[in-house]
């Protein structure tokens, strides 16, 4: 517990050009104080956050990450901050699955008239991820084995198939098709979850696998999963022409990577 007191948090923040940027700024000419963990990227809006830039943020070891944006209906490009809204709600999730907690990521809305939120968020959060302790303290894994997670996770979310969901949430749970249809949110969280962990299968598989040929049985122990769901994941890797059959080991097929991402 002492430790963490004297930790200090190393935090991002993304703030938009229009609103929450400008609240920063009107802290600072007011001479509000606030606490200096934060380094400030300036966005034009908060919906440039794109989750993998996020997840690229803890690969490099930051400790937390706030994306602040104009409060919601009042985005300067009209929409934007509701794909952020929606983006970063996946993007927790996400976090969640790779075994970091999701209050490392604050997602809010400051208008550029409100530099004193602004201040009580920057001071609130770095209390927040003060209490959390340095990135990864919250897991068993070891720091290494985190930023592999976070890689694989990054990775997926740079697939087509999960960035044309991540964009087109909002259409296809708000707006109807032209049968008159939309998607209820519950079977889109479902979809996107499920897409997301089948990538994340396998880009993990894929960073665990060197430039020697491995078995399915040597994958699954450094992986830490079951040799039948390597083995599913080898055989769509095998289609998408990332990996190639290289021999057997005993009754165990060996795999190596045949380039491309
Ligand atoms: Fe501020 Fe879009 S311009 S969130």
């Amino acid at each position: 517990m002492i430790l963490q007191q004297n930790f200090e948090p190393d935090i991002l923040g993304f703030l938009c050009n229009w609103c929450s940027y400008a609240a920063a700024d009107l802290a600072g000419v007011s001479r509000i104080q606030y606490p200096p963990n934060v380094n400030v990227i300036r966005v034009m809006c908060s919906a440039r956050v794109d989750p993998t830039i996020i997840l690229e943020a803890f690969i490099q070891g930051l400790d937390g990450v706030m994306v602040l944006g104009c409060h919601l209906g009042t985005c300067h490009y009209m929409t934007g901050n509701y794909y952020t809204e929606r983006r970063m709600k996946t993007t927790r999730k996400v976090l969640k699955k790779v075994g970091l907690s999701p209050k490392r990521l604050l997602v809010e809305w400051v208008s550029a008239a409100e530099g004193e939120r602004f201040a009580t968020l920057v001071r609130e959060f770095t209390e927040e991820v003060r209490k959390l302790g340095p990135l990864g303290k919250e897991t068993e894994l070891k720091l290494e084995q985190l930023k592999t997670r976070l890689t694989a996770a990054k990775e997926a979310l740079a697939q087509e198939k999960i960035r044309w969901l991540v964009g087109k949430e909002r259409e296809l749970v708000e707006d109807k098709n032209v049968f008159g249809e939309k998607a209820s949110q519950a079977d889109f969280d479902q979809l996107m979850f499920q897409t997301v962990e089948k990538e994340f299968a396998k880009r993990r598989i894929l960073l665990s696998m060197g430039k020697d040929a491995l078995s399915v049985k040597e994958i699954a122990k450094i992986v830490g999963v079951s040799p039948t769901e390597v083995l599913r994941n080898m055989i769509s890797l095998e289609r998408a022409g990332l990996v190639s059959v290289a021999g057997i080991d005993g009754s165990s097929p060996k795999y190596q990577r045949t380039g491309g991402s």
